[in-house]
């Protein structure tokens, strides 16, 4: 401990519904390379995730399918886990919006920014069912699009068309439970004052040089044309409620309780461990890993709400935020059946091919990536087969059946080995630096530029022709394969802690430190066991499945 402390979150998943490769892109595999990276650069790590339990989608789901609201929740979230694992995705806590912990500092951060006049209260006509003796917030009512005419639309926005409209806009609203018009009823809601953080949002954002620069321009937009205070109130029974006696039955938006879950989960895990979780968070570098489509929350809402309490719990040093995954060229959309499930996927391949071809294709920014199934098996036959596992197999083979699995001693490096070291070193470096900087595809990229350059060194050194060279292109080939596992390792886990059994190191490659790839640690006489190829091709034909299924 005393080194560095850096607390990941990635975007809590709603509750309702299966992960797929978009949300795989945008979020959950940076945030994983990015934590495994930190933990072996010997940093104190905190990576925190939870599903997001509460909001009136998740409550009619519930209710639709005969179960309580917590059933339903406990379903996904235990089969959310379950993917990120097979995955690889070391989450050190994976818990809920809807504990007794985020209960609590929900409650708490109400009534904080309550007593500082942060939150007011104000009358508000509200959408309601005489029938079913409800207020119906949200997607309780559906009706006809009052743009395109399409039939079966939520209040707040048409899927058909893309627009969003105002409460009282859509055509023919009905009650989603009973199919009866909404009436209106007058209700009291709690209002954060969002507006009077303009000054300090704006400074902040300005003053924060590690927010990516494009982000933090439409931001400061949003903040020009001005905030509004926003409702935080839902008349629902599913949700945390709001600590006051006049406010009975009414809950919090679950918007202003899910950001909360970041640091009530990062303090149950660390309290748990015995360590001051709060001393923590204040200490620690905090990163929060977005998509795009919620830049909004977590760049206005969630520092607001923090800077109200004085920042009793620290802002964030970063918002690392990516852009959505098209598949072949167009938008995700589970209803066409244009997606791709986390689960289905790792069927049929292995969790290190999605891991390297989507880190390979996924910018530090908010533009689009695309998934193409082509694209995806050229990168994987080209990049991981042909030229890393290619150098790999060849040079543990070759020490396998020509030195009896043994290392040989070198002798003086020539011109071209010290080449080699020294782009072993100048790689590490790099490479730490792209990732620390969140560059996580132009990290990968200077290594496979390494292993590229490693294919043309054993080519060149020719050792098969057992002159003088062969013991030197051996022991260096061999000290570049540990580098390249280590260097490898936060994207591809499971196939570089294969490679590290194969040079039997010992112990475990997670545990590895990262600087340590630019040293040359394995020696001559080292024993390597018996090498099995990494990856292997995928052919024209394992894609006509997947690409059949679009034509549809
Ligand atoms: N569940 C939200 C979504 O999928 C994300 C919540 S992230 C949090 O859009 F910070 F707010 F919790
Ligand atoms: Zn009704």
């Amino acid at each position: 401990m005393g080194s560095e402390k850096i607390v990941i979150t990635s975007a809590l998943p709603y509750a309702n519904g299966e992960i797929h490769l978009g949300h795989v892109v945008s979020t959950y595999l940076p945030a994983d390379i990015y934590a495994r990276f930190c933990r072996m650069k010997g940093y104190d790590v905190v990576f925190t995730c939870a599903t997001d339990d509460y909001g009136t989608p998740i409550l009619i789901r519930a209710e639709q399918e005969g179960k309580t609201p917590r059933e339903y929740v406990e379903y996904w979230n235990k089969r959310d886990l379950e993917d990120f694992t097979k995955l690889g995705i070391t989450f050190d806590i994976f818990y809920k919006t809807s504990s007794e912990e985020n209960l609590k500092l929900t409650q708490y951060f109400f009534l904080r920014l309550y007593e500082k006049g942060y939150i007011y209260s104000a009358e508000v006509e509200q959408p309601y069912c005489k029938n079913d003796k409800k207020f119906l917030p949200d997607r309780y009512v559906v009706g006809r699009c009052p743009y395109c005419g399409a039939e079966n639309q939520y209040s707040d926005g048409c899927e058909v068309c893309g627009r969003t409209f105002a409460a009282g806009e859509i055509k023919e609203p009905k009650c989603i439970l009973c199919g009866t018009p909404p009436t209106t009823k007058r209700s009291v809601h709690y209002f954060f004052r969002l507006s009077q953080f303009s000054e300090r949002l704006k400074a902040w954002l300005e003053g924060n040089t590690n927010l990516q620069t494009e982000v933090k321009n439409y931001v400061l937009r949003w903040i020009e044309t001005g905030l509004k205070d926003w409702d935080i109130t839902r008349d629902i029974s599913w949700g945390v409620p709001i600590p006051l006696k006049e406010a009975e039955g009414k809950v919090l938006y679950g918007w202003f309780d899910n950001h909360l879950c970041y640091i009530s989960t990062t303090i149950k895990y660390l309290e748990e461990k015995g360590i001051d979780g709060k001393k923590f968070w204040n200490s620690a570098k905090i990163l929060h890993f977005i998509g795009k489509d919620i830049v909004y929350h977590h760049y206005l809402f969630l520092p607001a709400m923090r800077m109200g309490l004085d920042e009793e719990y620290a802002l964030p040093y970063a918002i690392p935020t990516r852009g959505h995954l098209l598949l072949q060229g167009q938008k995700f959309s589970k209803s066409r059946g244009w997606y791709v499930s986390l689960r289905e996927f790792l069927e049929y391949f292995p969790a290190d091919y999605l891991r390297y071809y989507l880190a390979s294709i996924t910018p530090y920014s908010q533009a689009d990536v695309n998934f193409d199934w082509r694209e995806f098996a050229a990168k994987i036959n080209n990049e991981l087969v042909a030229n890393i596992g290619n150098f790999v197999y060849r040079v543990l083979s070759f020490i396998y059946s020509r030195f009896e699995a043994t290392v040989p001693q070198p002798k003086e490096p020539d011109e071209l080995d010290t080449e080699l070291i020294d782009r072993i070193k100048s790689t590490t470096v790099n490479v730490g630096s792209h990732i620390e900087k969140n560059e996580l595809d132009r990290g990968l990229k200077s290594i496979v530029e390494l292993s590229a350059f490693c294919n043309q060194y054993f080519q060149r050194k020719e050792p098969w022709k057992q002159s003088e060279k062969a013991a030197n292109c051996l022991y260096y080939s061999v000290n570049a394969t540990r580098s390249l596992a280590i260097l490898l390792h936060p994207y591809i886990p499971y196939s570089t802690e294969e490679l590290w059994r194969q040079l039997s190191l010992g112990g475990k490659l997670d545990l590895q430190s990262w600087d340590s790839a630019k040293e040359l640690l394995i020696k001559g006489n080292h024993k390597i066991s018996k090498p099995r190829v990494l990856f292997r091709k995928i052919a024209e034909e394992e894609l006509e499945p997947w690409l059949e299924r679009l034509k549809k």
